[in-house]
């Protein structure tokens, strides 16, 4: 690991640009549907991609073409067959759909109990040749690395990958998930950096899980600063596209509260003003009520390791 000030120093930094690194990490809402509609709404918003786990876009995002839409294979078992992953981004393509990058795996490192695709190394490496390779070189899309979790093990599984690819897996750029503070962030991707310097990255889950209010947004804004700065950090989506008492990663990194209003850092992301909506938690119960596939399988991974 880096020291971050040799990290801060080594780096070069660019001053922001309008370049479109932000986006959102779509988690629909089962609960409340309309929620949906409040990523796109905002007047100045500087998003301009999303991403929602899966290879379609979101149904309600479907004819909304304002936000790019960035497909992604989550995972897939041994038993699957076909390319239905390829077959999908192709036929979008045809469609008329500008898909000009697609992502790797979901935390494939992590078990499905935490919210991982779990793939060994070695079916990753042939999902991967049989479904996103193609998409790179007969396609020219921009192809992401499977996105491990923030965790030293995660550096394990992508070294296992790319050994059993045997040199057939050329991502164009690597995907980083974090939770936790903002040297430790920092510390993360300067060494995922170090370790894949051609790569671009992009930071497609972060946040800073049950920290008080003040502390989550210092980290917010100190974070999403920094990565504006980054000229190789070209992409970034906060998780906390949900609201405060169904969040998985403490109330106060939540974009809504739990009445579907936009907190601080909600409308901060979205280019507005601080709303002055505190984020409250949930009541017994009601977070283990939440039905959403996506939000019980996502990001906690991280939980096991923090
Ligand atoms: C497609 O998306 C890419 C990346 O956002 C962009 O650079 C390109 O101009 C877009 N192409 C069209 C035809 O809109
Ligand atoms: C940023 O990317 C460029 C182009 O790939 C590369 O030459 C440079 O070394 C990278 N910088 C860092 C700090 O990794
Ligand atoms: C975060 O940034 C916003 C501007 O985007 C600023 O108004 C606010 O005071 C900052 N808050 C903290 C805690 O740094």
């Amino acid at each position: 690991m880096l020291p971050l000030s040799t990290l801060l120093v080594a780096l070069p930094l660019v001053l922001a640009t309008t370049a479109p690194k932000r986006g959102l990490c779509h988690v629909p809402s089962d609960d409340h549907p309309t929620d949906d509609t409040i990523w796109t709404a905002a007047p100045n918003s500087p998003l301009t991609w999303y991403y929602n786990y899966k290879s379609e876009p979101s149904q309600a995002y479907a004819s909304d073409h304002s936000l790019q839409f960035i497909p992604m294979l989550w995972g897939a078992s041994a038993t699957d067959t076909g390319t239905p992953f390829l077959d999908s981004v192709r036929a979008q393509r045809a469609a008329g759909r500008n898909i000009s990058h697609v992502l790797g795996f979901n935390e494939p490192d992590g078990w499905h109990s935490v919210g991982g695709s779990d793939m060994p190394p070695a079916l990753a490496a042939s999902v991967w040749r049989a479904q996103l390779e193609p998409l790179r070189v007969d396609d020219g899309i921009k192809v992401g690395a499977p996105a491990v979790m923030g965790s030293p093990d995660g550096f394990i599984w992508l070294e296992q990958w790319f050994s059993e690819c045997k040199g057939g897996c050329n991502p164009d750029f690597i995907p980083v998930h974090f939770y936790g503070d903002f040297e430790a962030l920092a510390n993360h991707i300067g060494q995922i950096m170090g370790t894949y310097p051609g790569l671009d990255v992009w930071v497609t889950e972060w946040a800073y899980p049950r920290k008080d209010l003040e502390t989550t947004k210092g980290f917010f804004n100190t974070s999403t600063e920094w990565f504006d700065r980054m000229e190789n950090i070209t992409r970034y989506s906060y998780f906390g596209a949900f609201r405060s008492d169904v969040s998985n990663v403490g109330p106060n990194a939540a974009m809504l509260t739990e009445q579907g209003k936009l907190t601080d850092i909600g409308s901060w992301y979205l280019g507005g003003a601080a709303t002055n909506n505190a984020p409250k938690e949930g009541g017994a119960g009601r977070a283990a009520r939440f039905s959403g596939w996506a939000l019980v399988v996502i990001g906690m991974g991280m939980w096991v390791w923090l």
